[in-house]
């Protein structure tokens, strides 16, 4: 990577992380991502808001060395997650001069996760500032935008917000400014649905903090910088909203055949109905895609058999994943099969506490299904176009 001007005296001075294909070890990213840091020279003094993964610190110092930085004043830690926090301490090793800047809860983290010790630190309120000489950093805490100790940094003079993970998207691009709002649009909807959708009512919040600034650009840590912040405020306001769409996700395992003949079934019953449906093979899915589809659910129905006494263990994990993601889904049912017997839809029902959704009547059956199993689908599809209209979803 090479440093790139977003305004004069504005760089953006990350790394772009082309092969990373998964995140804590858990996160699907198709498309890599990015760490972005940026530098800011002021007339007095220079800032660097975060830095970048410990495995990328190489790409940072060259992009320092080739704008010919020599002094750092102030690294500004937006989060302690160690993709932007864990290359502080060695940037500090390399400016002996700097002071990290930042709110109390995040030098804790940073003190326990990196050993930074306390006396580089400074730590500021919400809605202090900071001056560079002619220009002025704005801090505005953002707790729980995935982590308790979060903020973004705003940049007045500029209209500039540094969001942190706040908007952004694991998407590597070669281009500062998003390529293709489509395709950004996707990429970060994807990364809300898996690490901000617990938090949705506190990115609300945040939402409506940032509505009294004049913001030009948003420039995130992972992912392009927004030029037209409305796009991805829009779409993160929708994504927090109360609405639901007339969507079914069918999150299911077939061990034999049975599930699968039941997930079909239901497939064609509810399009025939006009509800939208996205069945997902838990054996093949990329989880990322279906956290996505849970943003704007207004139904999930889990299709899984019986194994031993309970449902599949890749159900239990999706089924596990769904209830911390904690959806806006309004209703919920299970399909599926069983050879013997067990308590697979009890099992699924309490693992999905954290969720608010309405149980609708499953349809569990023994072996594989007759006659009477697939009108019970067709009633199952039956309900859930009703409860969707019901809620305005869909005309009646
Ligand atoms: Fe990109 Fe929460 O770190």
């Amino acid at each position: 990577m090479t440093p790139r001007e977003i305004v004069p005296g504005v760089f953006a001075v990350g790394a772009i992380d082309w092969d990373r294909r998964i995140f804590d070890e858990l996160i699907p990213t198709p498309d890599g991502t990015s760490y972005n840091s940026y530098l800011l020279r002021g007339s007095e003094k220079t800032a660097l808001i975060d830095t970048v993964d410990p495995s990328k610190f190489a790409d940072l110092t060259a992009n320092l060395d080739r704008l010919g930085v020599d002094k750092i004043d102030y690294i500004i830690a937006n989060h302690a997650e160690q993709d932007h926090s864990g290359s502080i301490p060695a940037m500090l090793g390399r400016y002996p001069g700097a002071k990290v800047v930042t709110n109390q809860k995040c030098r804790d983290f940073l003190v326990d996760l990196l050993q930074i010790p306390q006396d580089r630190v400074i730590v500021i309120s919400d809605g202090d500032t900071l001056t560079l000489g002619d220009r002025t950093l704005e801090f505005i805490f953002a707790p729980w935008v995935h982590w308790p100790e979060t903020m973004l940094t705003y940049l007045p003079e500029d209209r500039i917000l540094f969001s942190c993970d706040l908007f952004g998207s694991h998407y590597a691009t070669s281009t500062l400014y998003v390529p293709d709002e489509a395709v950004i649009y996707e990429s970060a909807k994807r990364y809300y649905a898996e690490i901000m959708m617990p938090f949705r009512s506190s990115i609300k919040a945040h939402l409506a903090k940032l509505a009294a600034r004049e913001i030009a650009v948003i420039a995130p840590s992972h992912g392009p910088v927004y030029d037209r912040p409305a796009f991805i405020m829009d779409a993160y306001r929708d994504w927090t909203g109360d609405d639901v769409r007339n969507v079914v996700v069918l999150p299911f395992v077939s061990m034999h055949g049975s599930t699968q003949a039941m997930v079909d079934h239901f497939t064609t019953a509810l399009i025939q109905r006009g509800v939208q449906v996205h069945p997902f093979n838990l054996t093949k899915t990329d989880i990322g895609e279906l956290a996505k589809a849970l943003v704007d659910a207004a139904t999930v129905v889990i299709g899984t058999p019986t194994l031993i006494f309970g449902p599949h263990p890749q159900v239990v994990y999706a089924a596990y994943l769904a209830n911390l993601l904690r959806p806006k889904t309004r209703y919920a049912s299970v399909i599926g099969s069983y050879g013997w017997g067990g308590k697979t839809v009890d099992t699924l029902a309490s693992m999905l506490d954290r969720l608010k959704v309405e149980l609708i009547e499953p349809v569990y059956i023994k072996g594989y299904p007759r006659e009477g199993d697939f009108a019970a689908l067709d009633r199952l599809a039956d309900a859930i176009r009703k409860k969707h209209e019901e809620a305005g979803i869909i005309p009646s």
